[in-house]
């Protein structure tokens, strides 16, 4: 049994969830091709649903399974999310965005009646905080930011590359990890700041595998 096994085996457990007709939101990660890959199985056997995705790379994979993708801006409210996590515990609060996506998944999230993590047993915690936190900031407030964030004493490093909203990444790795929620409110009071990595209200549950054996948590 493999990594990539128990991936699968979340992936698949969490896909069983969609129900016809449905508007199903796509995560971004490894993990979620395993569950964008049986969607498109269950879509190819006839199941009729729509889908909006958090990155580029998740809605080109489903589009060229022959899932219909529709465009987020058109969309208020998703049915169902399926998404990754970097790290998730048992209070559900997740750190995200090793991908860079955090921003769009937490909006998908956020228009959710349902959002569910799915995940390796890597990825389970006792307490979230030991993975670097990604922060998506607009370029022009880059010094800006990286000083906020060392005034929280975290080390700053700079992502490669942009997001698929053309802005940069910060990963944030603190020394001893802040009170989650009061980390949250800090950031997202931040000019500049346009979305991190802390999901501390949006999961409702998680499909985590661990040597083929899937467990669900429900919030
Ligand atoms: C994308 O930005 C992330 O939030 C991913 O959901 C997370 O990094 C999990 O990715 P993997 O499934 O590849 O570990």
């Amino acid at each position: 049994m493999t990594q990539d096994d128990d991936k699968r085996a979340a992936a698949e457990a969490a896909v069983a969830e969609v129900q016809p007709d449905m508007l199903v939101g796509l995560g971004t990660g490894s993990t979620v091709r395993f569950a964008i890959e049986a969607l498109g199985r269950r879509v190819a056997d006839g199941l009729r649903v729509t889908a909006v995705a958090t990155s580029l790379d998740s809605a080109a994979r489903a589009a060229a399974l022959g899932i219909v993708v529709r465009d987020f801006a058109e969309v208020a409210r998703v049915d169902l999310t399926i998404d990754g996590a970097d790290e998730v515990d048992d209070r559900l609060w997740a750190i995200k965005g090793a991908g860079g996506a955090m921003l769009r998944e937490k909006i998908v999230a956020a228009a959710s009646t349902r959002m569910v993590v799915i995940a390796d047993a890597s990825k389970r915690v006792t307490a979230i905080g030991g993975v670097k936190l990604p922060v998506e900031v607009l370029p022009f407030a880059r010094g800006y930011v990286t000083d906020r964030l060392a005034m929280l004493d975290a080390t700053v490093t700079v992502r490669d590359g942009v997001t698929d909203n053309c802005n940069i990444v910060l990963d944030a790795r603190f020394a001893a990890f802040p009170d989650a929620p009061a980390l949250a409110g800090a950031l997202d009071a931040t000019p500049g700041v346009l979305g991190h990595g802390l999901f501390l209200d949006q999961v409702d549950a998680t499909y985590v595998a661990d040597r083929g054996i899937v467990t669900r948590l429900e919030r």
